[in-house]
């Protein structure tokens, strides 16, 4: 599938992204050129998705060896190392593979750094192929995840699947739709329920606008909807994608997650998760330990200019929570399927060639 959008590129020393606030009602593409602009994006979820904001915080690493103004070496690395990676660091909390890309672009600085022949333009430059192989790979990964994980998915299915984890959530192709996608590449015929995914619409705006622009066959359901629709027989099985996934197998994912997990169990149907290597962080033992984004609480208590909630009432905002690993029927990575993940078997997925 050859998508005619983009979720987020390089382009001519910029970093152009797909803002997903104005989706599905418009499709406008921003065109950032500082690390201040870059992080507001990642904070205000006109980029968001675990492995979409690990490319951004990459790409915006090599946007702040470019918008530094110092006129040698030392400079440019001391703005990049004191300014702007501790600026796309504090964003988003959940999602490591933002931690993780950055870890990464901090290695590659530190290579160039110490070449014979580093200057303020090798440095520009190798940071630029090194977000952009990012990219790229994220892309090849997530087919790979896809292809694999379509191994899961019977002809005629119906699938649930909560909040984006598409191509919007990645460099494209997506990791739970990457499942759903292969296995319509591969020939069979799926129908998908897409939880709205409350408060900010996910499955609703982004799910459904990009699965409708493939032709799959999806209906959105509110997220109170889908014991019901677990209880009439109509779900087959479910899909999500993570935003951090614990060493023990512990998966944290957009609000509302767990609670589609404990009902997809109760109904016996089986519960997958599809994440690339980037999104398990094996220092973290289990998902206690996995900090959860708190967000603003106009997202729950307003709708545009609407009141949803009164004024003095207060309201809780975890953006995410945290599905134990018992629950999680299947774990679908680049390296291969892991079924009821342990420590052991997610060990085992980074020791493997
Ligand atoms: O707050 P968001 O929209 O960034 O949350 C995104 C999710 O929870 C996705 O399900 C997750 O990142 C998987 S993305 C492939």
């Amino acid at each position: 599938m050859n998508q005619p959008w983009f979720t987020i590129r390089w382009h001519e020393g910029a970093v152009e992204l797909l803002d997903q606030r104005l989706l599905p009602s418009q499709e406008v593409y921003l065109h950032l050129t500082c690390v201040e602009d870059l992080s507001v994006a990642i904070e205000t979820l006109a980029v968001r998705g675990a492995p979409a904001i690990g490319c951004a915080a990459a790409l915006g690493v090599a946007l702040g060896a470019e918008e530094s103004q110092a006129n040698h070496l030392e400079g440019v690395l001391g703005d990049l190392r004191e300014v702007f990676i501790p600026r796309i660091e504090r964003t988003r909390p959940t999602a490591v593979n933002l931690f993780w890309a950055l870890r990464r672009m901090e290695k590659v600085i530190d290579g160039l750094a110490a070449r014979p022949d580093a200057s303020v333009q090798t440095l520009r430059q190798g940071l630029v192929a090194e977000a952009e192989r990012i990219v790229r790979e994220d892309v090849e990964i997530c087919r790979t995840m896809g292809r694999h994980g379509a191994s899961l998915v019977g002809e005629d299915a119906r699938i649930l699947t909560h909040c984006n984890a598409g191509g919007l959530a990645t460099a494209g192709y997506g990791t739970a739709l990457g499942v759903i996608r292969a296995a319509v590449e591969a020939g069979r015929r799926v129908s998908v329920i897409a939880d709205e995914t409350r408060p900010l619409l996910q499955g609703a705006r982004l799910t459904a606008w990009e699965l409708s622009k493939d032709g799959i066959e999806v209906t959105v359901c509110t997220d109170s909807m889908s014991g019901h629709l677990m209880r009439l027989g109509e779900i087959d099985l479910v899909v999500v994608g993570a935003d951090r996934v614990a060493a023990n197998g512990d998966v944290a994912n957009k609000i509302g997650t767990y609670g589609v997990a404990v009902l997809a169990h109760a109904h016996n149907i089986p519960f997958y998760v599809a994440a690339p290597l980037s999104t398990i962080d094996l220092a973290i033992p289990n998902g206690d330990s996995i900090p959860i984004e708190q967000r603003g609480r106009d997202e729950i208590a307003r709708l545009g200019s609407s009141l949803l909630v009164p004024d003095g009432v207060d309201v809780r905002q975890p953006a995410f929570d945290v599905t134990p690993a018992h629950l999680v029927s299947a774990l679908v990575t680049e390296r291969g399927v892991v079924s009821s993940p342990t420590s052991e078997s997610i060990k085992k997925l980074f020791s493997s060639t």
